[in-house]
């Protein structure tokens, strides 16, 4: 199976043929095994956890796949394909890391569908490339083109990071946000109406969708003594959330997990703003699984509380899953679902 941007990239195959390959923020299909075929070398960045799965099922002696924000090595490829990003302000990162490993003259494809806003990729300006050009227009994508001028001889992450500060209920906490993670600059309404509302903790807790790390860093500073894992399936979010962690001086296990699945064990407690998109498309599956694995994943007496927008249907999910609905705290746009009644 093909996304439409790889259909459009895999019609103009002429421009890569023999040539070594780099595809960046690749997306869950079978786009890079095809490519194989092609070239005599492929690497792929996934930056999603999922995408990552279905990827490294297709790696072979010459496809190398990874997860994470950047490559675990230096090498320069003739030719560096950029996935269009659902979240745009990742773009300018995705062209600086294409052009770290790019060989100097090394061509930058970029394929993206029209409705996730590629057309304006021909009014972005980057100091690495030339300015491109469009090349192709197919099953509702684009293809464009453009060449390496300079290539950076490292890539600073710190000028992708938002620094700033947020007031919690636990107290102030210095966040570092990368380009694209979830609720830049503002306490999320949501995460407020959750922090305002935990109960005392103890052992070993998740954080499920840790995102830049705004519940870890508040739980953590309220009780250091906690035992406390991040997860998310983001790789944007994961380096957030470490980052916001040491800003703070605090730690905890941070690492990649689709839903539950990575995660092992049982937790003291679970807790949650989950997320309600994937990519770019509203959903209710992730947070519905969330929730119907989360009972497997706590221990008997173990404290499970999660955040969410009050139109989003979880009462039912929640009462088959747990028994009953304890509504603790709502306002006019979130409500808090805790597996206890304790209103403490
Ligand atoms: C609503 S945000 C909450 C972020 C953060 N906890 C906060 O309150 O500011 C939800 C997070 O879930 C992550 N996420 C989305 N799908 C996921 C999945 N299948 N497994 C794990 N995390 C996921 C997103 O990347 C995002 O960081």
């Amino acid at each position: 199976m093909l996304t439409p941007p790889s259909q459009l990239l895999l019609r103009n195959s002429a421009l890569f043929e023999g040539q070594s390959l780099l595809l960046l923020n690749h997306e869950s299909d079978s786009c890079a095994r095809e490519l194989l075929k092609l070239c005599p070398r492929v690497d792929a960045l996934a930056l999603d956890f999922n995408h990552f799965q279905q990827l490294k099922s297709q790696a072979t002696a010459s496809l190398h796949c990874y997860f994470g924000h950047q490559l675990p090595h230096t090498d320069r490829f003739e030719t560096v394909v950029v996935y269009y990003p659902k979240a745009k302000p990742l773009l300018a990162y995705l062209l600086e890391l294409a052009a770290l490993h790019l060989q100097p003259g090394g061509q930058l494809l970029v394929i993206g569908e029209n409705k996730g806003g590629i057309k304006s990729f021909a009014k972005q300006q980057s100091r690495w490339f030339s300015n491109a050009a469009k090349l192709d227009n197919a099953r509702h994508c684009l293809l464009f083109a453009a060449e390496a001028i300079t290539n950076p001889t490292a890539l600073d992450i710190e000028t992708y990071v938002s620094h700033y500060s947020l007031p919690t209920p636990q107290g102030d906490v210095q966040i570092c946000n990368m380009a694209g993670v979830f609720s830049e600059k503002r306490l999320d309404l949501g995460t407020e109406l959750l922090l305002s509302h935990l109960p005392k903790l103890k052992g070993r807790v998740l954080d499920f969708g840790c995102g830049a790390g705004v519940i870890a860093a508040a739980l953590l500073k309220a009780q250091p003594e906690l035992s406390l894992e991040c997860v998310d399936i983001n790789a944007m979010a994961l380096l957030s959330c470490e980052l916001t962690l040491k800003a703070n001086g605090l730690s905890a296990k941070v690492y990649p997990s689709d839903g539950l699945s990575a995660t092992q064990g049982e937790f003291d407690a679970i807790i949650s703003n989950p997320p309600f998109h994937d990519g770019l498309a509203a959903t209710t599956h992730i947070a519905e699984s969330f929730i119907a694995d989360s009972t497997k994943k706590l221990t008997e007496r173990g404290v499970w509380q999660i955040v969410a927008n009050r139109h989003l249907p979880y009462s039912d999910t929640i009462a088959a899953h747990f028994g009953k609905v304890n509504v603790i705290a709502e306002n006019n746009k979130y409500k808090l679902y805790r597996n206890t009644s304790d209103k403490k």
